[in-house]
């Protein structure tokens, strides 16, 4: 078998847009890729939503824990001995702003008569003193209170505590602001950070997966090309196999499937090459004297008969043919229990008329066997019919059966003719194949392929024991026998 091969190395150029296998792995590719990134963002979408959440419910706790220390100290304060000098809620107020410093996410403001009186030092991140609205809002309150309110440097927390001195009625309030969005600017900037993060690594991980799908397809589509390559011409190409992953595998069971495909055309070629010279013999015989007859009676008289002969012949090759075609069909044996006994004693009366031999029939008793019969005869017939071919009149022919304990079976056909050449024995099973020795042959050849293809269609074989003469030997597999 001469075989070219085809490296998956120089078959590169990859298929032109537009062929439908090209598409199929550019479309798989991006389907991994997809899946793998809207994953990856459900993931990475969840996570930030999460942290923002946790976050910013951190930033919210962080300014009511602010607002109540600073109305906690403020209410120490007033509560003190050194409050107890002040008699106008205004200077009480003042002082705790003077010795009160808020932080940078804090302000403090006073409100004395209903207007904003003085605030804290520093500069808040929004003016919410000068909001008339909101001083109206709080100037009522004779009660603490707290609340949310929005401003330009985002939401704020704010508390009003009023401030009476003795049984005065309230003329006064402290308002303490906590900037939510400043208490959460570390936070926020974190959660951007996130964001930015999250992004980043979606199309990091697009890009890594694209060159991973790339590389990972990329020699299966170098296999479909080889592939493709490989049907256009011959079937006697083969894929290189480099390395021992997964494609390469794949690429040594392809070649292993290539190579029985192209023994199977082999054969299949053989048989009709073979098949069409045998035929055209005939065809030639009988064309040759039908063109040379001529018209005196008895000339055409004996190429009739030759004619009638070699059509025959041509029939029984047919016939022949198909019994072998049909034998790789799963239809062609109709299994029954077989008696050999029956069998061999059949096929003695039906050769008897072959020729004058010493005949012997060889049984053991109640043989019975699960097999088809009718195929079983045939087979015997055809070596039958050989064992007359090659012996003499007076010569002597055994037919036996046999079975065996473990319910396997021997069938046997034996001559005490002059056996096969040894340079023969492996060759006469094949289809066509004659002895060599054989000195005028009206067979074609295919008795033994026809015998060998009905016992091996049994699970059994065929094969030619020892001389001396010819013995040839049908063996068939243990099959459990139904009891009926
Ligand atoms: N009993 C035998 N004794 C000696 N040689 C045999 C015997 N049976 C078969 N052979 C040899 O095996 C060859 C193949 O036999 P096979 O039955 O396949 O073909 P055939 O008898 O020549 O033709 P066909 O059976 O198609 O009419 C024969 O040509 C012969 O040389
Ligand atoms: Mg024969």
């Amino acid at each position: 078998m001469t075989t070219t091969r085809t490296t998956m190395a120089d078959s590169t150029t990859e298929a032109p847009d537009g062929v439908a296998g090209g598409r199929l792995v550019v479309s798989a590719r991006v389907r991994i890729i997809g899946w793998m990134v809207g994953v990856l963002a459900l993931a990475l979408v969840a996570l930030v939503f999460l942290t923002w959440e946790v976050l910013s419910a951190r930033a919210d706790a962080a300014a009511d824990k602010e607002l109540t220390h600073e109305g906690n100290k403020f209410r120490a304060f007033a509560a003190s001995p050194a409050a107890a000098q002040f008699t106008r809620p205004e200077d009480l107020l003042d002082r705790w702003l003077q010795s009160n410093l808020p932080d940078d996410s804090e302000a403090l403001f006073t409100i004395v008569d209903g207007r904003e009186f003085h605030r804290s030092q520093g500069t808040p991140p929004a003016r919410l003193d000068t909001d008339p609205a909101f001083v109206k809002q709080l100037a009522g309150a004779t009660e603490p209170s707290y609340g949310w309110v929005d401003s330009t440097a985002g939401k704020v927390r704010y508390g009003v505590i009023p401030v009476r001195i003795g049984a005065q009625p309230v003329r006064a309030q402290l308002v303490v602001l906590e900037f939510r969005d400043v208490i959460a600017k570390p936070s926020i900037d974190a959660a951007k950070a996130l964001v930015v993060i999250a992004a980043i690594t979606l199309v990091l991980a697009a890009g890594a997966c694209w060159l991973v799908t790339g590389r990972v397809l990329a020699p299966i589509r170098q296999l479909r090309a080889t592939a493709e390559r490989i049907g256009e011409t011959d079937l006697s190409r083969r894929i290189e196999v480099v390395g021992n992953d997964d494609v390469a595998q794949l690429a040594g069971t392809f070649n292993t499937m290539l190579d029985r495909l192209e023994e199977a055309f082999e054969a299949q070629r053989e048989f009709v090459d073979n098949a069409g010279h045998e035929l055209r013999t005939p065809i030639t015989v009988i064309r040759g004297h039908l063109e040379l007859m001529g018209d005196d009676p008895a000339e055409r008289a004996e190429t009739k008969a030759l004619v009638l002969d070699e059509l025959v012949r041509m029939n029984r090759m047919v016939d022949d043919l198909l019994v072998l075609a049909k034998s790789e069909r799963p239809d062609f044996l109709q299994l029954d229990e077989v008696d050999f006994t029956e069998l061999v004693v059949e096929v003695v009366a039906k050769a008897r008329p072959l020729g004058d031999r010493r005949w012997r029939v060889h049984t053991t008793a109640d043989a019975k066997y699960v097999a088809d019969g009718q195929r079983l005869t045939q087979a015997l017939m055809q070596l039958v019919s050989n064992a007359v071919r090659h012996t003499k009149a007076g010569d002597r022919i055994e037919v036996g059966a046999h079975l065996d304990a473990d319910g396997s079976a021997l069938l046997w056909v034996a001559d005490s003719g002059p056996g096969v050449a040894p340079d023969d024995r492996d060759r006469i099973f094949d289809r066509f194949a004659r002895g060599n020795d054989q000195r005028r042959t009206d067979g074609a050849g295919l008795g033994l392929a026809i015998v060998r293809s009905i016992m091996r269609a049994h699970g059994g074989d065929v094969r030619l024991a020892a001389g001396p003469g010819a013995r040839f030997e049908l063996t068939l597999p243990p099959v459990e026998v139904p009891h009926r």
